[in-house]
């Protein structure tokens, strides 16, 4: 979604602003923006379309402003267009904003504004922003160094809804103010002055020293100095972070697409993932967490709530954790749970899973469960993003920046993960067997090597994509954790070849979709469960009799001649079969997608980060 970038320092900003734009590209959007201080003025650049097409706006060479702020919007209220491209500026263009989120109460904001004789350029939320901040700026009669962030102030006390804000003033060519509520936003400090971004892999380049915002949180920047103000605008220290994450990470390193190189790091990801938190012999490692045995035990019930590929590693997760710790858990869509009024209390576990950890849907569940009695835990691949911040307990993924918006590392992280802290809770309420568990870690150390087996299937998955990349119509099925994987293999293939995919448990085949199923159509199958292999094999044969292709994924010896191309990955415990199965359907759909000439890295309308309801 929305993307924001500033920077305030020795350097010009221009080339900085559009070098942090385009590292954001892959958050999606559809107009993009910049505005600098020229001469103690503000000078706006923006137009719809790409990031590169700013580089033909008359004049963008020769900006030379040291202070500046840049945006890309993914359009939610208004159209893509020039107009509604953000920065945005007051009527009397002495403020300058660019806004992540959505100011829920902006009609009313623009009529009490439009009364007070403002005039609106856009049919944007954001526009209400710069001239509220105009709007108490002229209503204040002291005239010291804090009227412009009481500006700021006041007008943030006004908005409803999200917001990561950067504000600019002509009046104050030498500084920057930045707000968030709800919305990310992080300031890395380099070393030439102040590099701000909505997402840390943007800031990479420049520096791996962060603060990371709280909300309602205030940052007053010079070139030389930063200032941090709480919402009652008393001045605190803030610490700064280091963050691990490798700059090289953040690129293609010689890969066509991030996502392709995404699936091929993810025997590193998952080794990551793993780090020193399991080894043979000994009790799971989650220091950092902490949960004692007292309060596990009083635990009747486990939610785990997620939106899109993160919900997915929640089903693999709910297996391990019914499997290991005998709890009942219930899996849930973040926009559904959190209108359906779930019963909540201080008996339950509510888990939420996130990559970017700023989902809006997760973040509201989660607050949803707060508020209710029980604890939460949040599974995040970003050192204290939203969702880590809001929790009670965070556990890391590790799996280093994920930048293509069809998730592939971080969901076989996410499902490792899932994997250890249910192994962790199992050792602590001695619900399982150790054998049982140990022979399980053993089995979670070899995955990174067994992946690689996995990935081996390019050229053969590679060749079936040519095959099939035309299609209107693709079914995925599959039988217990072969059925998740299924699903997951089917929102990858619509995500980035837009080919209409339906994933069925095998076993629902009959009651419907086989209706579909005629001369042609391709059945996709995942088939790694040796308990059920036998009926799934049915349900495969059921399809072929029909007429349809078949493309099936499995770790048994399965003769050739009966489909038409059989993927063999190698065998694990079942419970960790999704880590193996999922890259050959991941391979799938991005050859699919290249075959089509998609842009693999940003598919159209979907974004990375969800930061709006
Ligand atoms: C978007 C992304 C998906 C992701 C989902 C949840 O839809 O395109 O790749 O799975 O959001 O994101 P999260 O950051 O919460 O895991």
């Amino acid at each position: 979604m929305c993307g924001i970038v500033g920077y305030i320092g020795k350097q010009t900003a221009c080339p900085i602003l559009i070098n942090g734009l385009t590292a954001l590209e892959y958050r999606g959007y559809d107009s993009a923006g910049i505005a600098s201080i020229e001469n103690n003025k503000i000078c706006v650049m923006k137009d719809k379309g790409r990031v590169s097409n700013l580089n033909n706006i008359k004049g963008i060479n020769k900006l030379d402003g040291t202070v500046g702020i840049a945006h890309t919007r993914w359009a939610t209220h208004g159209k893509p267009s020039k107009e509604n491209a953000h920065p945005h500026m007051d009527n009397s263009e002495t403020f300058a904003v660019v806004h992540n989120g959505i100011i829920e109460n902006y009609n009313e904001l623009r009529n009490f504004l439009t009364d007070n004789g403002y005039k609106f350029l856009s049919q944007t939320d954001t526009e209400v922003i710069p001239n509220l901040i105009h709007y108490h700026f002229s209503k204040d009669s002291y005239a010291d160094d804090n009227k412009f962030l009481r500006a700021v102030n006041q007008a943030t006390k006004d908005l409803k809804g999200s917001f990561a804000i950067e504000v600019l003033s002509n009046l104050y060519p030498d500084k920057m103010i930045v707000v968030r509520k709800d919305s990310p936003l992080v300031i890395g400090k380099g070393t030439t002055g102040y590099h701000i971004a909505s997402d840390i892999p943007a800031l990479l380049e420049y520096t791996r020293d962060f603060y990371l915002l709280n909300d309602y949180e205030f940052a007053v920047m010079d070139k030389d100095s930063i200032k941090f103000y709480n919402e009652n605008l008393v001045e605190h220290e803030k610490e700064i972070k280091n963050i691990e994450w490798d700059a090289s990470a953040a690129e293609k390193n010689g890969y066509e697409d991030y996502m392709l190189k995404e699936i091929f790091e993810q025997p590193i990801a998952i080794r990551e993932t793993i780090g020193s938190r399991l080894k043979l012999g000994e009790h799971c490692d989650f220091s950092d967490i902490e949960i004692s045995k007292e309060y596990l035990s009083t635990i009747n019930k486990i939610f785990i709530v997620a939106c899109g590929t993160a919900m997915h590693a929640g089903l693999t997760g709910k297996k391990f954790l019914e499997n290991l710790c005998k709890i009942p858990v219930e899996v849930d869509i973040a926009s559904e749970f959190r209108y359906r009024n779930p019963i909540i209390n201080e008996k339950t576990l509510c888990i939420f899973i996130s990559q970017s950890g700023e989902t809006a849907d997760t973040i509201a569940a989660l607050k949803l469960c707060k508020s209710k009695g029980a604890k939460t835990l949040a599974v995040s691949n970003v050192i204290g993003s939203s969702i880590t911040r809001e929790s009670d307990y965070t556990i890391y993924t590790h799996a280093g920046p994920e930048i293509a918006v069809a998730s592939t590392k971080a969901y076989t992280s996410q499902v490792v993960l899932l994997g250890i802290l249910a192994i962790y809770f199992a050792e602590i309420l001695e619900s399982t067997d150790s054998k049982v568990l140990e022979d399980l870690k053993k089995d979670i150390l070899d995955l990174p090597k067994k992946i690689e087996t996995s990935l081996a299937t390019t050229d053969e998955v590679k060749k079936f994509a040519k095959k099939i990349h035309k299609e209107k119509d693709v079914f995925f099925i599959g039988r217990g954790s072969d059925y998740n994987v299924a699903l997951e293999g089917s929102l990858k293939l619509k995500e980035i070849s837009y080919i209409h995919s339906e994933a069925y448990a095998s076993g629902e085949l009959k009651h419907g979709p086989i209706a579909l199923i005629e001369k042609g159509i391709t059945v996709i199958s995942i088939l790694t469960d040796e308990n059920l292999i036998e009926k799934s094999i049915s349900n495969i044969v059921e399809v072929i009799s029909r007429g349809a292709k078949t493309f099936i994924v499995t770790n048994q010896n399965l003769s050739n001649s009966d489909f038409d191309t059989v993927i063999k990955i190698e065998k694990t415990n079942p419970l960790l079969s999704p880590i193996l199965s999922v890259v050959p359907l991941q391979l799938l759909a991005y050859f699919i997608s290249k075959e089509k000439g998609l842009d693999v890295d940003k598919p159209r309308n979907l974004a990375k980060s969800v930061t709006v309801e």
